[in-house]
């Protein structure tokens, strides 16, 4: 915890529980006996989805208290509120302006939530004003921008956990060691898949007036203006280049992340050749891809991802998931089990290794969180810190951007930061922000 947190704690620790600003339920937080430098008080920006879910997992630790939640829609702002009292006892201060919300001093860490254009600004503020950070995954919705989060991160020295979930899961940690130890032999292929219905986008709806008690301004931000749709707001914005990158980011970050750490890869791939499509008949709305085939060659190996939108059975009988394809047998994994499908050794008349069955996934959110919650407090760097949130983001945005451009391959010079030989692609490192909105600086 920041300095100043424990100080305030010291100095003011009755006057604030006598002003009510804050969330410090006597029950969930003092009544256990924890010294108020041990407590960690957070902040959630982005209260619909995922963010209040990983807002749930942290207040499942004894000694983390919500001090305040951030949301554009004052809507989600009153549900989450109402919600926070009613299963946790406590009551934090609301905020339509992450800024003010930042300024607030008690607040040690901040939970990033916002649709994926919002997360490199917000977490940048948080880190310029002492926070530590956990960033929804991807780390951003640009190849440009997740490079100044890294550096944000590094500069203001803050902890930030990347919400990219799997590194804390059993059926991916083990298979990975499994896999380390020689079990399946050397790794040939790493096949990665995502077939999801979702990923064609929602049912086509008008554009429409703005709801009662949304921002709809704050909730564009740096993105482009336009009228307001349902369809490009609450959840479906995944679907729209301005917010998101479609499947192929919010399921790409995560599976390919483990095909990257599994093969000790974790370097920014050098060359992609995608096949971008939109192959269902289904009429949806959306800007992004429902198809994309895509290939990483590495010298020794080829990571390879492919994605169905609209499609839900998959190879193994799993909608999702990775096959590390070795030469004495195959691990199949995803978030509930693996499997070890061993090669038959023709001349010996014996399988090559043995199989082996794990099929009761455990929750890896909280995890997750009590990684994060545990760094805070060490200051020690989390399972996932940004720099493997950029490289999971740059597998993900490169095919993305040579679909949106049309050209099958694009080569990445990592330290140069631009693709080789491809000005159109380079056009698409960075979003240009709408004014007042400008990209953060982190000086050098
Ligand atoms: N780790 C995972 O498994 C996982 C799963 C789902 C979503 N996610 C990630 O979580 C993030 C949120 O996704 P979601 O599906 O929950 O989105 P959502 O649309 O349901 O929720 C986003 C919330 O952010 C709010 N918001 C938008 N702009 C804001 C601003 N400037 N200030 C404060 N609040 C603002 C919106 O009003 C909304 O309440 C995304 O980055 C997504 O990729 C991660």
């Amino acid at each position: 915890m920041h300095h100043s947190r424990r100080k305030f704690i010291q100095k003011t620790s009755l006057s604030t529980l006598a002003i009510g600003a804050f969330s410090i339920g006597p029950k969930l937080a003092w009544g256990k006996n924890i010294a108020p430098s041990d407590q960690v008080n957070i902040a959630l920006i982005g209260c619909n989805g995922h963010g209040f879910s990983i807002l749930k997992h942290h207040l499942n630790i004894p000694g983390v208290n919500c001090v305040a939640i951030c949301d554009v829609d004052q809507n989600v702002l009153d549900r989450r509120t109402k919600e926070i009292l009613d299963q946790y006892s406590q009551h934090p201060a609301q905020y339509t302006d992450f800024r003010k919300l930042l300024e607030n001093k008690t607040i040690d860490a901040v939970i990033i939530g916002t649709p994926d254009h919002w997360h490199c600004l917000q977490m940048v503020y948080a880190c310029q004003a002492g926070k530590d950070v956990y960033v929804e995954k991807p780390l951003s919705n640009s190849i440009g921008e997740s490079k100044i989060m890294v550096d944000a991160a590094n500069y203001y020295n803050r902890v930030v956990q990347v919400g990219q979930q799997q590194r804390s899961g059993y059926t991916f940690i083990e298979p990975i060691r499994l896999i380390k130890e020689g079990k399946i032999g050397k790794i040939r292929k790493v096949n990665i898949w995502s077939n999801f219905n979702y990923g064609t986008g929602a049912i086509p709806a008008e554009d429409s007036a703005i709801p009662k008690g949304v921002d709809y301004d704050f909730w564009l931000g740096p993105a482009a203006e336009r009228p307001f749709n349902k369809n490009r707001f609450h959840g479906s914005w995944r679907h729209f280049w301005d917010y998101g990158g479609g499947l192929m980011s919010d399921w790409g970050v995560h599976l390919l992340d483990i095909g990257i750490w599994a093969m000790a890869a974790p370097k920014a791939p050098n060359k992609v050749i995608t096949q971008a499509s939109n192959s269902s008949t289904d009429i949806r709305h959306r800007e992004t891809f429902d198809s994309m085939s895509v290939l990483y060659p590495h010298d020794e190996f080829t990571i390879q991802w492919d994605m169905l939108g609209g499609i839900q059975q998959g190879p193994y009988g799993k909608a999702y998931g990775l096959a590390f394809i070795g030469e004495k047998g195959t691990i199949v994994a995803d978030r509930r089990s693996f499997e070890v499908y061993p090669e038959w050794d023709n001349d010996k008349k014996e399988p090559k290794t043995e199989s082996l069955s794990y099929l009761e996934g455990k929750e890896s959110h909280n995890v997750h969180v009590e990684d994060f919650i545990n760094c805070v407090k060490s200051r020690k760097t989390p399972i996932c810190p940004p720099e493997i949130g950029r490289i999971a983001a740059l597998y993900a945005h490169i095919p993305n951007i040579s679909g949106r451009i049309g050209e099958s391959v694009l080569e990445w010079d990592d330290q140069l930061q631009k693709f080789k030989n491809n000005k159109m692609a380079d056009e698409l490192i960075l979003p240009r922000y709408r004014s007042p909105w400008e990209l953060p600086k982190i000086p050098k």
